[in-house]
């Protein structure tokens, strides 16, 4: 794994682009006063409620409640991973990326490791072409329909019989041996070495970035086993990677959907034949990574699955992986074959025509998930609408709590005949997406928010506001809640960067366990209905409450010390102060 990037690093890069210029090239914005606006990219509308602040280098649609930086809009609106936002915004600024970014933090360097499975790759094609019994695997692939120009894109090779051949070419040194072993391409038994791949077509598994991390490999004729895949090494990781991701992206940084299939053959078949956006997973089932992946990668995720009855099986369990981040934003869709097919075959019968026409008319999750539990149960009976309602609940329970879950919650009402909102749901929540955490937050409003959060609030919206708050007392700190650490730290970030901008603030908390708290309240709408000058007192209001309550509690604490242990000279200076009423209240006691 690559080093994490520095946080100074993504503040002197927010500084650097201008919000309004990355949005801006990709949504036609007007300008309003300060702001500009546009039609929300992110859901349908036709008058504009999206907004982008250039004070502030933040978004915000006042329609679906999207909001964030211009790197959180990368991820939104292009589907990059925060990396690869950062890495474009990077070259967009023309800064350069730290270079420990690229260096592993701890552990083994993976430098050779990737060198050395970019070298086979390398031998593997030129064998395909040079070897003297390149021909066999040449006709082989021609056999099977493929272009050179289909081989050349997924980088296909040829391993040649025998059992040194990578050996020779690229161990010569010790260490270079090792290395080989280390990339799964040697195998070391009783003292001797030999190489892994013999005789094979080779298919080089590449990462997002393009780079060789492993391999597959096919045996020519019948034999076994047919397919040999690399183990995992430092570098390649069979449930996070997905075969031909890469080489979809390649052809298409926005494809219509990505098609999950089974096999090497089937994803460079389907891209042969006019469907360039299949991917393998790499003989494992699908993992919550490679869906958390695979749907940040496309706007809908079709899985294809034999007819018969261990591909249904096999649905159901990628299904039940799939419920935990189902939201409906990117539909999930099961295609079934017909039997004896796979996609490689039909697609070769029909065309890529017919087939995007039965991925358009795939099975969508949430009928599949219902076809399923209503088949063998007599839903006219009360035992088997009772039976149904059981089976379900565990399930929906995994869905995200959203408006996905609500429409299942309600399709499972009507289908059991049972009200759901009579329902209690036990048991923990999962963690909410952004979408979720989003709407919880405009709904909340900031009336209905504490000061705690609202000082909070205000100060990720504008962290000039920040001296209002430090020109009051900071009894505050004695409050004994998780709002004491995320203000503290907020305020020492701006303390040390003065003048740094709401979007920068924010990077702070991105990945860390109060992201979902500051996501919530990082959101204009809570705030909307304070005029700009009224913040700086809404906020010295917010920690004026504060200190009352922090006051509380330093009194309570002081007051049980002295009756125990007693108090040095300083604490009891500290809890006259505390025990003394607030001005006002003074002042009230006098008129009294
Ligand atoms: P299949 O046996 O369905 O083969 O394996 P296929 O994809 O149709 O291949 P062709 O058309 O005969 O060339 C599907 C996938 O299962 C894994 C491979 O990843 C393969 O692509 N597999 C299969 C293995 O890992 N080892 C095997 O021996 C067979
Ligand atoms: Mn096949």
């Amino acid at each position: 794994m690559a080093g994490k990037i520095p946080l100074d690093f993504i503040e002197r890069l927010l500084e650097r682009i201008e919000i309004a210029e990355i949005v801006g090239a990709r949504v036609q914005l007007k300008q309003a006063g300060a702001l500009l606006k546009g039609l929300c990219p992110f859901h349908n509308e036709k008058t504009p409620s999206f907004v982008v602040t250039p004070s502030r280098q933040t978004y915000h649609c006042f329609g679906c409640h999207a909001h964030g930086n211009a790197i959180d809009f990368l991820i939104e609106h292009d589907r990059l991973e925060f990396r690869e936002a950062i890495e474009e915004l990077a070259q967009h600024a023309g800064l350069e990326l730290p270079s420990e970014v690229d260096a592993a933090p701890a552990g083994p360097d993976p430098k050779p490791l990737y060198r050395i499975l970019k070298q086979a790759a390398t031998l593997f094609q030129q064998q395909l072409r040079a070897h003297p019994q390149a021909r066999r695997a040449a006709d082989y692939l021609r056999g099977r329909g493929l272009s050179g120009e289909i081989a050349a894109r997924f980088g296909l090779g040829f391993a040649p019989p025998g059992w040194d051949f990578l050996l020779g070419q690229l161990g010569q040194a010790p260490d270079a041996q090792t290395l080989l072993e280390r990339a799964g391409l040697v195998i070391e038994r009783d003292g001797r070495r030999y190489d892994r791949f013999r005789d094979r077509i080779m298919f080089p598994i590449r990462d997002r970035r393009g780079r060789v991390i492993g391999f597959g490999g096919r045996l020519l004729e019948d034999g076994e086993p047919k397919y040999l895949n690399s183990p995992e090494n430092l570098v390649f990781h069979k449930g996070r990677e997905l075969y031909g991701l890469y080489e979809a992206q390649q052809a298409n940084r926005q494809p219509p959907r990505l098609l999950v299939v089974e096999g090497y053959m089937d994803v460079i078949a389907l891209a042969q034949f006019g469907v360039p956006y299949a991917v393998a997973t790499l003989g494992t089932a699908t993992t919550p990574e490679h869906l958390t992946r695979l749907l940040r990668s496309a706007p809908e995720l079709v899985f294809c699955f034999d007819g018969d009855r261990a591909g249904r099986e096999a649905a159901w369990k990628a299904l039940q992986i799939a419920l935990p981040q189902a939201t409906g934003r990117t539909p999930i869709r099961f295609l079934f074959l017909p039997e004896g097919e796979d996609p490689d075959s039909l697609i070769r019968q029909e065309g890529a025509g017919s087939f995007e026409q039965r991925m358009e008319q795939a099975t969508l999750l949430s009928d599949f998930l219902f076809e399923r539990l209503a088949a063998d149960r007599d839903l006219a009976s009360d035992e088997g609408r009772a039976g149904l309602d059981a089976a379900a609940r565990p399930l929906l329970d995994k869905v995200p709590a959203g408006t996905f879950r609500d429409l299942l919650e309600q399709r499972l009402a009507r289908l059991a005949g049972v009200e759901h909102r009579a329902r209690q749901y036990p048991g923990p929540r999962p963690t909410p997406s952004r979408a979720q955490a989003r709407a919880q937050g405009s709904r909340q409003g900031l009336t209905q928010l504490n000061p705690m959060r609202r000082a909070i609030a205000l100060l990720l919206d504008d962290p000039a506001l920040a001296p209002h708050a430090l020109a009051e007392p900071d009894d505050w700190r004695e409050i004994d809640s998780p709002g004491v650490r995320l203000l503290t730290e907020l305020l020492e970030v701006i303390g040390e960067r003065p003048g740094i901008s709401s979007a920068a603030l924010r990077e702070h908390w991105r990945e860390r366990d109060q992201a979902t708290i500051v996501e919530r309240l990082s959101h204009s709408a809570l705030l909307a209905h304070i005029p700009p000058e009224g913040r700086g007192e809404e906020l010295a209001g917010a920690i004026r409450r504060l200190n009352r309550d922090g006051r509380l509690s330093l009194r309570q604490r002081l007051l049980s010390k002295a009756s125990t242990e007693g108090l040095t000279a300083e604490e009891r200076t500290a809890l006259r102060r505390a025990l003394r009423p607030p001005a006002t209240a003074v002042s009230q006691q006098t008129k009294d």
